[in-house]
């Protein structure tokens, strides 16, 4: 067996998978018992890339996740390409998907130009590693467009287990299994990539893991600080921008970000006001009891997703929402569009945040058509949705009963160009 002893990691016990059926074991424990996780994988993928685009997998093990994404139509035999260290494993993927390209891969020294490869996925490899510095440093540098990393992180401040496991079943294989601290992950972005990434957003699936999907500003030019030049000042290290934020997804005249439970008792209070509540079409007044059953459910519903519209400054002013996201069709309807405090309203803070969200479906959800239900005598929401690119598809006459009559509500839609 090769032993790989590129850069500060050389204990990487996972190069002992090519040792007696150590791989063979392992691809046969995945089969049996990981299919539906990676379906929970693949869903998350398909939110963030488009089907067409080139994905590179670095640690692609035996194929599995390959398998998978071809399933969802994600990639085909072309658009993918997998590597990983251990030949055996490789031996598994070629013969499960012979027409697919698998290449031998260090992810301590990828073998790909700066930002030669648009984008890049790399899925439960980094918790074997025993630092994942160096490796994330390497994807960072090939990865031009987006870099999506599955992982065990931990949110406290301390990576919290590290252990070996001698895992007798596979021959006496070692195995590191690290729950990385996420913050101390995102710092690390920040710190050396903080004015060359766009946007960092974490998604949570099963159990311990973490998907994290970094989108790339195409501008900058990166290296990997810890191999290129190890003492000297990291790229970004000298213009620490915020732009690693949690889900966020950042504009200059308003901000969005996933709500949280902390927002309930504010939200119940924009809603319920009467001139806002007026242009919704809930009959009855929200209730503090009510809003955290519908935030539970709101968690558990892949079709839905709230955001809280906050000012450049981090204010929370507002909600902009989707219902029903269909991802056959490619739809979605958009709703909640609520600038809840009123002296906030008439500084162009709705349309910057439909705007906002309308590129959220289109470049990362893969969306291709947004609609939405709005009265038809709400002329401040109509303009605002008019200035995002909707345009009327019709008007339901005298559909809803609000304020002691029948009233005309439009549906307005906006289709992705190309
Ligand atoms: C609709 C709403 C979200 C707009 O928020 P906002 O931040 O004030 O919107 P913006 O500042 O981005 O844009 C509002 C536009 O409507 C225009 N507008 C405001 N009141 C208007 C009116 N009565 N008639 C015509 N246009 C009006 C504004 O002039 C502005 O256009 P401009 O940029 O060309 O000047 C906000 O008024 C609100 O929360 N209303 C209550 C909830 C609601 O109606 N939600 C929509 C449900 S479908």
């Amino acid at each position: 067996m090769a032993t790989p002893t590129t850069g500060p990691n050389e204990r990487r016990y996972w190069q002992n998978w090519d040792n007696g059926d150590a791989a063979a074991r392992i691809n046969q424990y995945w089969e049996s018992s990981e299919e539906g996780w990676r379906q929970d994988l693949a869903s998350d993928l398909v939110a963030h890339f488009r089907a067409s685009e080139p994905l590179l997998e670095v640690g692609s093990g035996s194929g599995l996740i390959y398998k998978t994404l071809r399933d969802y139509g994600l990639v085909t035999n072309e658009t993918y390409r997998g590597g990983d260290i251990s030949e055996r494993m490789l031996d598994i993927a070629r013969r499960r998907a012979p027409d697919t390209r698998f290449d031998k891969l260090d992810i301590f020294a990828l073998p790909f130009e700066d930002r030669s490869q648009p984008n890049v996925i790399c899925i439960h490899v980094l918790q074997h590693l025993p630092s994942f510095e160096a490796a994330v440093a390497e994807l960072v540098r090939v990865a031009g467009k987006k870099l999506y990393s599955a992982s065990w992180f931990v949110e406290e401040e301390q990576d919290q287990t590290v252990f070996t496991d001698p895992a007798k079943d596979w021959n006496d294989q070692c195995f590191y299994n690290n729950y990385y601290s996420l913050p101390r992950f995102l710092k690390f972005l920040e710190t050396h990539w903080g004015n060359a990434i766009q946007t960092v957003e974490l998604t949570r699936f099963g159990g311990v893991n973490f998907g994290v999907t970094i989108s790339f500003a195409e501008h900058v030019t990166r290296t990997n600080p810890l191999i290129a030049a190890p003492s000297a000042t990291l790229p970004g290290a000298e213009k620490k921008t915020a732009n690693v934020r949690r889900g966020y997804l950042r504009g200059e005249t308003a901000s969005l970000r996933p709500i949280e439970s902390k927002d309930l008792s504010q939200l119940v209070e924009w809603r319920n006001q009467p001139e806002t509540w007026a242009q919704f079409f809930n009959t009855s007044p929200l209730t503090e009891d009510g809003q955290a059953e519908w935030f539970k459910n709101l968690r558990s519903d892949k079709r839905r997703q709230l955001f809280v519209v906050t000012t450049p400054e981090g204010k929370a002013v507002g909600t902009v929402g989707l219902d029903t996201i269909d991802q056959l069709n490619q739809s979605a309807e958009i709703g909640n569009i609520l600038i809840g405090d009123s002296s906030y309203r008439g500084k162009g803070l709705a349309q910057a945040a439909v705007s906002l969200l309308v590129d959220y479906c289109f470049e990362r959800l893969n969306l291709r058509r947004l609609y939405l239900h709005v009265f038809e005598e709400n002329a401040a929401a109509r303009k605002v949705y008019e200035k995002c690119g909707f345009t009327v598809e019709g008007i339901l006459r005298e559909a809803k009963y609000a304020d002691g009559k029948f009233k005309n509500v439009v549906i307005m839609s906006r289709l992705r160009a190309g």
